[in-house]
């Protein structure tokens, strides 16, 4: 059977064809350089190009998979959590061309669809595993017993690690978005230059906040309102020092998780997964732990539409779909 999946949560706007549970095509268009001089994601912005862009893009998704709109059998959309706007964009198209083409229709939480991104390309992965999802919206660790079995073992108090790079990187007066930028400025920082304090909280919560205001009072240390920043600041030392601090409690409470809850599996999901630095560090650490590791590649990281339709795929495999008066959440725990 063929899945359609589209994603708009963000400023990704993608579309994807799945035969069964094998990716066929898998289209994203950024619209990174359209929020890139604002220094973040501008809501409306993101549903004006999610509205010009996804019916281009859902074209492109079909025909790179050679496949015709009348082959889809189910049409798989992120509908929560995401901007409300630009969520809406893909769900009543998604909606809209469900009814026309009569075919049935399932809604994804965009965090589900990241999570089973690992099944794509580890088809035989099974469960129960521990996966630990990092992106600009989440950060978060769940005991996985199976699909749609998502126990929530900790997650962050404040910042998601994601939002914490792009700030991060915002106040060094760098490009948004701050991660990939941060971790290539880290390769050539050193990251013991500066100790940044780590927020380990209780259990496997997380906090982020207190880190970045670190970075932020040692960046102001080298401010003046006239000067700007002195040159003197090391901002590749600043990155390392960091990413050093948020990855090492990511690897640490991870690890954690999968040694209280007895399990072998480990996958890492959402953007911030694309970070090589914490790619490195979580398969030393499970290396060593005699853990086997599931990073997706990077394009399976960030957002994308595969993930959503393989989620759609599986949910629908078990009898689930979704009515057409089902409604965008901006917020909605998994
Ligand atoms: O999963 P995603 O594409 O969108 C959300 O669901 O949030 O994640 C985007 C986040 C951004 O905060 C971005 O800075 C971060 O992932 N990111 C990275 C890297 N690539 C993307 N963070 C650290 N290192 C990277 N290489
Ligand atoms: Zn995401």
């Amino acid at each position: 059977m063929y899945t359609l999946g589209i994603e708009t949560s963000c400023d990704e706007t993608a579309a994807a064809v799945l035969r069964d549970d094998t990716v066929l095509s898998n289209i994203v268009s950024s619209q990174i350089d359209i929020h890139k001089k604002y220094g973040g994601v501008v809501p409306e912005l993101a549903s004006r190009e999610h509205l010009k862009n996804l019916m281009p893009v859902i074209r492109e998704s079909l025909s790179s998979a050679s496949v015709f709109l009348k082959d889809i059998d189910l049409i798989a959309v992120t509908y929560t959590p995401g901007l409300i706007g630009a969520l809406l964009v893909g769900v009543s198209a998604a909606k809209a061309m469900a009814y026309a083409q009569n075919i049935p229709f399932i809604g994804v939480h965009h965090g589900e669809g990241h999570i089973l991104a690992a099944h794509i390309e580890y088809p035989g992965i099974g469960y129960p595993y521990v996966a630990l999802l990092v992106s600009g919206g989440h950060t978060a660790l769940y005991h996985v017993k199976g699909l749609g079995e998502y126990r929530m073992l900790g997650q962050t108090r404040d910042d998601a690690a994601g939002e914490a790079y792009d700030k991060v990187a915002k106040l060094l007066g760098l490009e948004y978005p701050g991660g990939p930028v941060l971790d290539l400025l880290s390769q050539e920082g050193n990251p013991s230059a500066i100790k940044f304090p780590r927020g380990y909280l209780e259990g496997f919560d997380f906090s982020f906040s207190g880190l970045k205001t670190a970075v932020r009072n040692h960046v102001a240390l080298f401010m003046s309102k006239d000067k700007g920043i002195d040159p003197k600041l090391n901002i590749r030392d600043v990155a390392a020092s960091f990413q050093e601090a948020v990855v090492e409690t990511l690897v640490d409470k991870t690890m954690l998780a999968a040694s209280e809850t007895g399990v072998d599996k480990i996958v890492v999901a959402g953007g911030v997964a694309a970070n090589s630095f914490l790619r490195k560090r979580m398969s030393e650490e499970a290396a060593h732990r005699g853990i086997t590791l599931y990073l997706p590649g990077m394009g399976l990281c960030i957002d994308n539409a595969a993930m959503i339709a393989l989620a759609g795929y599986l949910h629908f495999k078990r009898g689930e779909t979704s009515r057409l008066d089902l409604n965008p959440r901006p917020t909605m725990p998994l």
